[in-house]
């Protein structure tokens, strides 16, 4: 199926941990012919583009739109690229509680985060073979349900159950499939979240460079591993919610 052309695919490219995987990508994998950049500021792709010194492929798109996708399932079938890496990170969150906040919003979230995602992992999956990876941004939002970033929460234990699930599902094909679970992550994320609502402040001093979350995240996909667990909190957090009643916990968080 796939030709020589070997490509890395990125989403949520623009800002944040997508463009920190772009930048690392760049930086560890020379092997790559282009990286497929995908979000809807297509200036902010092309700036990108300028900083790194792969190939960037800026592809603007809203990936919940079906024209959209489209465009991108004809672009993979006229090329037929070795995809080495699909990199779902375009997501986003909004804080509030359930009755309070708007219902297209909410909504919204389930179709970028979980819908989306799925999507594009099922189209790209063919162009995928034995060493390929699939990185996925859950959360640590995902280890326990989350009142006041209720449907967030919810959408992220999605990605994160599908994500272990594909990946039992690939074990004899040779890709792996990792979920990633950073807590806060000091990036654009939170001026949307926080427009409807503030993030404790724990959280804020808990607040992870992308960076460091990103280079974890490269290292554990090529290892193999199916989780991905940034820093001593979120790993502390992890093990909490299995062991103790969630209800209890959210007196916490
Ligand atoms: N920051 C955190 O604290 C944190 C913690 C855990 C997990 N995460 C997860 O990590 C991922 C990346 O978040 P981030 O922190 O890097 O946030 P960010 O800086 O706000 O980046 C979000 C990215 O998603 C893209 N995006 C959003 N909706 C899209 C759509 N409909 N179509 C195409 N692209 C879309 C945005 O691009 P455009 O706006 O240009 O389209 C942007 O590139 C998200 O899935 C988030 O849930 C974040």
């Amino acid at each position: 199926m796939a030709n020589n052309l070997k490509i890395a695919i990125v989403t949520g490219a623009s800002s944040g941990i997508g463009r920190e995987f772009v930048r690392l990508l760049d930086k560890e994998l020379i092997s790559l012919d282009e990286i497929w950049v995908i979000a809807r500021r297509e200036e902010r792709l092309k700036a990108l583009a300028k900083e790194v010194g792969t190939k960037l492929v800026p592809i603007e798109m809203d990936i919940t739109s079906k024209e959209a996708v489209g465009v991108l399932a004809y672009l993979l079938k006229e090329k037929k690229p070795a995809v080495k890496f699909l990199i779902n990170c375009a997501g986003f969150g909004k804080i509030g509680r359930v009755t309070a906040l708007p219902v297209e919003g909410q909504l919204s979230m389930v179709k970028v985060n979980c819908l989306a995602l799925t999507e594009l992992t099922l189209m790209v999956l063919p162009y995928m073979a034995k060493k390929s990876r699939i990185i996925q941004m859950a959360s640590a939002a995902a280890f326990l349900p989350q009142p006041g970033f209720a449907v967030y929460a919810a959408t992220k234990s999605y990605v994160l159950s599908f994500s272990r699930a594909l990946n039992n599902e690939l074990s004899n094909t040779g890709i792996r499939v990792t979920a990633v679970c950073p807590g806060p992550v000091n990036t654009e994320f939170f001026d949307l979240a926080e427009q409807t609502g503030s993030i404790p402040v724990y959280k804020k001093l808990v607040m992870a460079d992308p960076e460091k979350v990103v280079r974890k995240a490269f290292y554990d996909s090529v290892a193999g591993k199916s989780m991905s667990v940034y820093g001593g909190t979120m790993k502390a957090l992890h093990v909490l919610a299995k062991l103790l009643p969630h209800e209890f916990m959210f007196n916490f968080i």
